[in-house]
């Protein structure tokens, strides 16, 4: 890693790199067989004090930055992406308390899951409303001190295992701009209910699920901000805040999978020699090396981007989750390759890293969507460099836009309108 970290960045990074190294690494097959909560993993997790290294201090957490998340998220995920995203996910069902929360919301939520006793799950999506993040159809239906929850989400990370969940919900359907409200709801509330339970490909031991409600009453003090409508702009705030964290996600992905190649490549030969020895696998391992680097330093540039405020958040944000994660997709399949047959087996720890790294180009917001924010942003940014187009040629045609046709077309123009030209 890059000498601008600083001695925060780095205590963290030390930190979570031992719990990876010690605990995660000897436990990561075992659990991606019996797809279950790696309860002994978040107990070590809690224990070295990393449960609230992004929440602020004054709220129980470590009062450290996104930068901080992201880089104990990359640890963990170098040994297990699904603990990479068990602990991200966390991060990700905090934000929106962090960014629409009243003061109250923040002592009473936060606080517990800084201190690693309890955890959080986010519900924005639904069967039918995935990109479309507008179009949700969950109810939640004012009265007196409650909401009245009905409806469906669905892909819930960290779904059951959680003790609070940010769910969000339409408050009022007649509202284009001020439909969805995010309502905190806690585990055990009458008419809450885990649904399917998802059978994955891949981030195995971290649960996903359906959740179900039922007319469930929940005090309308849960309601984030307490001021209804701002549903859809607080999870937007939110991914612009989360998504750097699953391109930490990746970028430890990548980086486990190209340590297993560099080392397979050293170990293995074939024609009489290491297999690194040849020119096409070290080809091979100096792009893989390249990108990933190249990966985490945008990563970390969006981090702190988040952190500063910075205006261009959302548009980093997007780009670093966008390479980050097709990063790790062609570096761990590449590991694969490297690997060879062996790598295809799952007594080999390589194919699991491709497995993993495949949700991270699909979730908290798909690589199209991903490209969509960062188009619209360029479009944007386009409008403040017009001045440019004063050094591009324009191309004059007759009949077409020659001065005579310009000024025939204008004056056409004004007597269908029935209005006078600048030339009449
Ligand atoms: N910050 C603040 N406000 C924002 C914003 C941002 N980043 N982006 C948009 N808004 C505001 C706009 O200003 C606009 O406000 P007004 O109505 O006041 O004008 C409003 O939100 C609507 O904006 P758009 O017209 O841009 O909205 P859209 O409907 O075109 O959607 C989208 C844009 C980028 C496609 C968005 O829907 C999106 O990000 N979709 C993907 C959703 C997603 O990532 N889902 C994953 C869920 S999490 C998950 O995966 C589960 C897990 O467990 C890991």
């Amino acid at each position: 890693m890059p000498g601008f970290l600083t001695e925060q960045n780095l205590m963290w990074r030390d930190r979570a790199r031992t719990v990876a190294e010690k605990v995660v690494r000897p436990l990561a097959a075992k659990y991606d067989r019996l797809q279950e909560y790696p309860w002994e993993i978040k107990e070590a997790i809690a224990k070295a004090g990393l449960s609230g290294v992004w929440i602020p201090e004054e709220y129980g957490g470590s009062g450290g930055g996104v930068i901080d998340l992201c880089i104990c998220v990359e640890e963990l995920s170098r040994a297990c992406g699904g603990v990479g995203v068990l602990y991200a996910v966390n991060a990700l069902g905090t934000f929106p308390v962090l960014v629409g929360g009243t003061e109250e919301q923040k002592q009473r939520f936060l606080r517990p899951i800084a201190k690693g006793e309890k955890l959080i799950s986010f519900g924005l999506s639904e069967k039918f409303a995935g990109s479309d993040a507008a179009s949700l159809r969950a109810t939640a239906v004012r009265d007196g001190d409650f909401y009245v929850l009905n409806g469906e989400k669905k892909w819930n990370t960290n779904g059951g295992a959680a003790d609070i969940y940010t769910v969000f919900a339409v408050t009022d359907p007649a509202s284009k701009s001020r439909r969805t409200s995010a309502i905190m709801v806690e585990k055990g509330t009458p008419g809450f209910r885990i649904g399917k339970i998802e059978d994955k490909m891949g981030i195995r031991c971290v649960p996903v699920v359906e959740i179900h409600f039922e007319n469930c009453r929940v005090p309308a003090k849960n309601l984030l901000g307490e001021v209804p409508g701002m549903g859809f702009k607080h999870a937007m705030m939110t991914l612009d805040k989360a998504r750097p964290g699953v391109a930490a996600q990746a970028v430890g992905l990548a980086q486990g999978a190209l340590e297993y190649a560099m080392v397979y490549a050293g170990y293995r030969e074939q024609f009489g020699a290491p297999i690194s020895s040849f020119q096409m696998i070290q080809g091979m391992l100096a792009d893989m090396a390249t990108k990933v680097e190249a990966a985490r330093n945008l990563v970390h540039v969006a981090a702190l981007a988040v952190d500063r405020a910075e205006p261009s958040v959302s548009k980093l944000s997007a780009m670093c989750k966008l390479f980050a994660t097709d990063t790790a997709m062609e570096v761990t399949t590449n590991a694969v390759q490297i690997f060879g047959g062996y790598g295809y087996m799952r007594d080999y720890p390589i194919e699991k890293y491709m497995r993993d790294a495949k949700i991270t180009q699909i979730y908290e917001g798909t690589n199209q969507v991903q490209r969509m924010v960062v188009a619209r942003a360029l479009v944007k940014e386009s409008l403040g460099l017009k001045h440019l187009l004063d050094f591009i040629p324009k191309e004059i045609q007759k009949g077409v836009n020659d001065p005579e046709t310009l000024k025939r077309l204008a004056e056409e123009t004004a007597n269908a309108l029935d209005v006078p030209t600048h030339n009449s």
